[in-house]
């Protein structure tokens, strides 16, 4: 047996047993790279005699043929049937992940803000650990006024402000109003601000930490038509087309005249009734979603707006409300008990 043909044979047998791309790549240097035992093959030529110098060389060049090819076929060999060692099946679909999801809340506040970002209002939000000044004082409602009692108010066991009183969980979202006037200085103000609200309750309809989104807007010969329409566009955009949104009179201290909002009730949609039936959730067609009014004087005056130039109306629903609506749940704490099987639902 010649050398070309040994070596052949020798070949064979190495690769026959490989199991790895990486041994072949090894293998594949060793025969055929620049310092390989082919090159060092075709280097003996130069001893050899003339006349079987072609004879040679043309064995070398069939062996080199012939080890590239099965070289190749070794390779397809090894990427069908990857080593074990590192077995990767990259046809295998991939493992499937639990996917989280919006809260309902987060999910609400999101599109909350779209809706009001489309007529220009910018979203801001404040302190929800409050002056008192900011939720009562500024908002016409003087120390020892009655009406504070209506926003039973968890207070903060810190020092007293001379200037803003005593610090509290802000139980409604109104204290941004003076806060946004002292910000923005001059009308005309468009804001709106979605934040966490506190009171002490805990039963079926409430929680102690709930939100609310409160809207602003102050400008030139604002009246309550504009308020009228910016709570009927909402109200549309948020539930629906066939939703309609009714003004009833309603007193806060810090709004003249103020009022409450109703909305079509998402039970019986509006009729009041379910096959002859009174609607148990609303007795009359309509649901109470929220207050608003046209910003009092007072208020105007305590965010140095002159109330002789400029008006303004303000509006604010709570958002657990408007799920309760639209999802019909009827025990409200569900939202905040983090059971991942309610959750999932949406
Ligand atoms: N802050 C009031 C509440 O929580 C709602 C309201 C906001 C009323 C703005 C009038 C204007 O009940």
């Amino acid at each position: 047996m010649n050398n070309v043909e040994k070596l052949l044979l020798e070949f064979k047998k190495k690769i026959k047993n490989l199991d790895t791309i990486h041994d072949l790549e090894t293998i594949q240097i060793i025969y055929l790279g620049r310092k390989g035992l082919i090159n060092h093959l075709l280097q003996s030529i130069t001893n050899l005699k003339s006349e079987e110098k072609k004879d040679f060389g043309l064995k070398v060049n069939k062996l080199k043929t012939s080890i590239n090819q099965l070289i190749g076929v070794k390779r397809q060999q090894l990427i069908k049937k990857p080593d074990t060692a590192s077995y990767f099946d990259i046809t295998l679909p991939g493992k499937q992940y639990p996917k989280g999801s919006l809260h309902l809340i987060s999910n609400a506040i999101e599109k909350i803000s779209d809706i009001f970002k489309k007529i220009g209002f910018i979203r801001m939000t404040y302190p929800e650990v409050e002056w008192e000044y900011f939720s009562f004082d500024s908002l016409n409602m003087p120390k020892g006024h009655p009406a504070r009692d209506d926003f039973e108010t968890l207070f903060i066991d810190a020092a007293e402000s001379k200037k803003y009183g005593k610090m509290i969980l802000s139980p409604h979202t109104s204290s941004c109003q003076v806060r946004e006037m002292m910000r923005v200085g001059k009308p005309p103000i468009r804001m709106i601000n979605i934040a966490k609200c506190y009171r002490p309750n805990w039963d079926v309809t409430h929680t102690p930490m709930f939100h609310q989104f409160e809207s602003l807007c102050v400008d030139k010969n604002i009246n309550i038509t504009n308020l009228k329409g910016t709570i009927d566009y909402f109200v549309k955009e948020y539930f629906g087309e066939e939703f309609e949104a009714r003004l009833r009179p309603f007193h806060f201290q810090f709004t003249e005249p103020s009022f409450e909002i109703d909305i079509t009730c998402a039970v019986c949609l509006g009729k009041g009734e379910i096959s002859g039936q009174q609607c148990k959730v609303c007795k009359s067609g309509w649901l109470e979603l929220a207050g608003a009014g046209m910003v009092h004087p007072n208020v105007l005056k305590a965010g140095k707006i002159d109330p002789s130039k400029y008006t303004g109306w303000a509006f604010a629903f709570g958002i657990e409300r408007l799920i309760i609506i639209q999802t019909k749940m009827d025990n409200i704490r569900i939202l905040y008990d983090g059971d991942i099987r309610f959750l999932k639902e949406f």
